[in-house]
């Protein structure tokens, strides 16, 4: 895969014009966009339209967790939408893993599209042990990861998300074929913001990830543009 085509940028923005501006600047630097709940919310599909429409592809990081009725209408209409890939949470259970996957599946031959790829979400990096246990969840932190990776494994998901700290961890426990997306992306050069478990662009891809998730570092730099080839540079001196 080329350098490039491993890059998602995240546009964390709040409207259409603004992440048009950003799939200029970067559409011939970057594979993939990612439209989470902000741009989703107040764009709709016409921001997914922008983006397929500029010969790139799209990232619907909605996370879903709901009934799997429910989520299978969500992940159909994703699929009409023709994104590359779309979020689910795996503790939405086997049920709602499964419904997603057909659905994917039935709407993508009937539409005569490629197949979206289905991503479980394990537990997000915002909660901590206590959090957990508020939940009702009181195994340890990383064997509640394991748990709902083996959920995922059982139900042949497309790939997961996962922290670069948890990289190797996760790569151990999934089949080769299955894809990590990794946030929490900084370069040397680039600010930590409020991302405490982090990688350079180099060590996420040596620890198995092949997909970087990245904002900050692009959004954030005096020049973006040359941020982002600094960064392909970084991903193609990976070991
Ligand atoms: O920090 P940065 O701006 O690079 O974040 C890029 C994206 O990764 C954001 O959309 C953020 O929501 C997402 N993300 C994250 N950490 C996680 C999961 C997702 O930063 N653990």
């Amino acid at each position: 895969m080329v350098a490039k085509d491993r890059i998602i940028f995240a546009l964390d923005v709040g409207d259409i014009e603004s992440a048009r501006q950003w799939v200029e600047t970067l559409g011939t630097r970057v594979g993939w966009f990612k439209v989470g709940l902000e741009l989703f919310t107040a764009a709709g599909p016409a921001v997914v339209k922008l983006i397929k429409d500029s010969g790139l592809k799209c990232f619907l990081d909605l996370k879903f967790h709901d009934i799997p009725n429910t989520v299978s209408g969500a992940v159909r209409s994703a699929t009409r939408m023709n994104v590359d890939m779309m979020t689910i949470h795996l503790s939405g259970g086997a049920g709602m893993i499964q419904s997603a996957r057909a659905a994917a599946a039935q709407e993508a031959l009937s539409a005569g599209i490629g197949i979206p790829k289905i991503i479980g979400v394990s537990v997000l990096t915002s909660l901590n042990q206590e959090d957990l246990h508020d939940i009702g969840v009181d195994r340890p932190l990383k064997e509640q990861v394991l748990n709902l990776i083996e959920l995922a494994r059982n139900n042949t998901i497309d790939g997961i998300v996962c922290s670069p700290t948890d990289l190797e961890f996760v790569r151990r426990h999934i089949p080769k074929q299955t894809m990590v997306i990794t946030p929490g992306i900084r370069p040397g050069w680039a600010s930590t913001g409020d991302q405490k478990r982090i990688a350079t662009p180099k060590t996420a891809v040596e620890a198995g990830a092949d997909l970087l998730v990245i904002g900050r570092p692009i959004s954030q730099a005096d020049d973006p543009a040359e941020a982002v080839d600094r960064i392909v540079q970084e991903i193609e001196a990976a070991r």
